[in-house]
């Protein structure tokens, strides 16, 4: 099929490499010309393990071909999937100005009969309100139908996700559509889930708000587990043997970022407010993943008290590992925290620092984590990313100050950290005098 993506972000790029990789012909459209250059020159503008190669593949096959020309777009494709961003608003409210205006230059472009679906994260009963803007610009009366098929991509393992989903949603008002829609789908072998328009807008949110949800409970439980001492991996295994909750989306740490879980359960709980419904335990859900950026500080403070002048390490800035992509990353957070309290401040990031030296140009950017550790009263770990895991621990103390690992992502072993001499503190993770305590009680019992 003749297929048209339309914006070439995180989800159009995936989306359009992969529709190519299932023998598709493929045309990536984006308003950005700069970005539509250096997708032209062969280079890709996001961090996504295997994107490169996908995309390179199918250029080179001719199946995938990158425009900036919305008319070509629109013309030459049988089937438009939107993929333009619809960021928070202020107050929450997901800003859908991009997808008006592709909204309203699809209606001016229209040539012939399309399906036109939109792929963007929005609330209920957008689809309906785009296909009235396409309309009010539809002056030759083209037929067109409007579908919805929400993407469920985490960064990092897109690819992954996109050719090995879950489940497809399709949200449509024709079995014409259905079929078409079916169809594309069909070679993934993947249960595919066929609905009205508005339930499936609403599986997106629902489904992300989930997840997040899972997130804030476990890192809540954690909080209590410090308390009480006991230890939240234990606590997190036992609850996700259930096979009704599961193993997935507990495990806790500094909290969930990115593009995503925060923007979605924004527009979530102000699209439950625009209809009347009071969505509490998703601005629960919001407040504690708030609160968990502020822990590493908190306990910074606890141990040092002032914490002018001292000089903090921070390993790892990407909202998860695998990307550069540090959109709400709690890294962020954190680093602003730490300058108003006029810390000193070393960063190391296997591959956000490019992106971090725009928002932060004045941060000591460290070549590697021995040279962000190095002199450091304290190390804060916020991205579990593989290669700390490896890390000589050994080293890294010895280059520091003082020892001290607050370890944001539960990476290291409490008792371990104790044994090279850390001081060591993770989230919800009993201290290692404890924890030890509470073994040699278990083997003596
Ligand atoms: C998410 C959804 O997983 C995906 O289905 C949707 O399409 C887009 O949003 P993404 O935001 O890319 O994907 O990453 P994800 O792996 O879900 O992680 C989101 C955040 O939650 C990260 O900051 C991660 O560190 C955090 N997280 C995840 C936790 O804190 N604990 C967990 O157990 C899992």
């Amino acid at each position: 099929m003749k297929i048209g993506i339309i914006g070439s972000g995180y989800v159009g790029l995936v989306t359009g490499a992969c529709f190519a990789e299932l023998g598709h012909d493929v045309l990536c459209m984006d308003d950005n010309d700069e970005k539509i250059a250096i997708l032209k020159a062969g280079q890709v503008p996001i961090y996504e393990p295997g994107l490169d190669e996908l995309i390179h593949a199918n250029v080179e096959e001719g199946r995938l071909v990158f425009t900036s020309s919305m008319k070509d777009t629109v013309q030459k494709s049988e089937i438009l999937f939107v993929c333009v961003g619809t960021p928070s608003k202020p107050d929450g409210e997901a800003d859908l100005s991009a997808v008006e205006t592709v909204g309203k230059r699809i209606g001016e472009d229209l040539n012939d009969e399309k399906l036109i679906v939109e792929k963007s994260t929005v609330p209920a009963r957008t689809a309906r309100w785009l296909g009235e803007i396409i309309q009010s610009k539809n002056k030759k009366r083209i037929p067109f139908e409007i579908a919805v098929n929400p993407e469920f991509l985490s960064e990092g393992t897109a690819i992954h996700d996109f050719m090995h989903p879950d489940r497809i949603v399709l949200g449509v008002s024709s079995q014409q559509a259905a079929s078409h829609l079916v169809s594309l789908y069909e070679p993934l072998n993947s249960p595919i889930l066929v609905t009205d328009i508005e339930s499936a807008e609403l599986i997106k949110h629902a489904s992300n708000a989930f997840l997040a949800m899972k997130i804030s409970y476990i890192n809540a439980v954690a909080q209590i587990c410090e308390k009480t001492g006991a230890d939240i991996l234990k606590v997190a295994k036992g609850i996700g043997l259930d096979s009704r909750i599961g193993t997935a989306f507990l495990n806790a740490g500094i909290g969930y970022g990115g593009a995503c879980f925060p923007k979605d359960l924004a527009a979530f709980v102000h699209l439950a407010e625009e209809y009347g419904y009071d969505f509490k335990l998703l601005k629960s859900v919001a407040e504690i993943n708030l609160n968990q950026r502020k822990a590493p500080v908190q306990k910074l403070k606890e141990i040092f008290g002032d914490l002018t002048r001292k000089t903090i390490g921070i390993l790892g800035a990407s909202f998860k590992p695998n990307t550069d992509d540090l959109r709400e990353a709690p890294s962020l957070e954190v680093i602003q925290i730490l300058l108003q309290e006029k810390a000193e401040i070393k960063v190391y990031d296997p591959a956000a620092m490019e992106n971090m030296k725009k928002l932060f140009p004045t941060l000591y950017y460290a070549r590697d984590p021995y040279d962000c550790s190095s002199g450091c009263d304290a190390l804060l770990l916020l991205t579990e990313w593989q290669a700390f895991k490896h890390l000589n621990l050994l080293k890294i103390k010895k280059s520091m100050r003082q020892p001290v690992l607050i370890d944001g992502r539960n990476l290291f072993d409490p008792s371990r950290m104790s044994r090279l001499g850390y001081q060591y503190y993770g989230i919800g993770r009993p201290s290692p005098s404890l924890a030890e305590t509470s073994s040699q009680k278990t083997l003596s019992s």
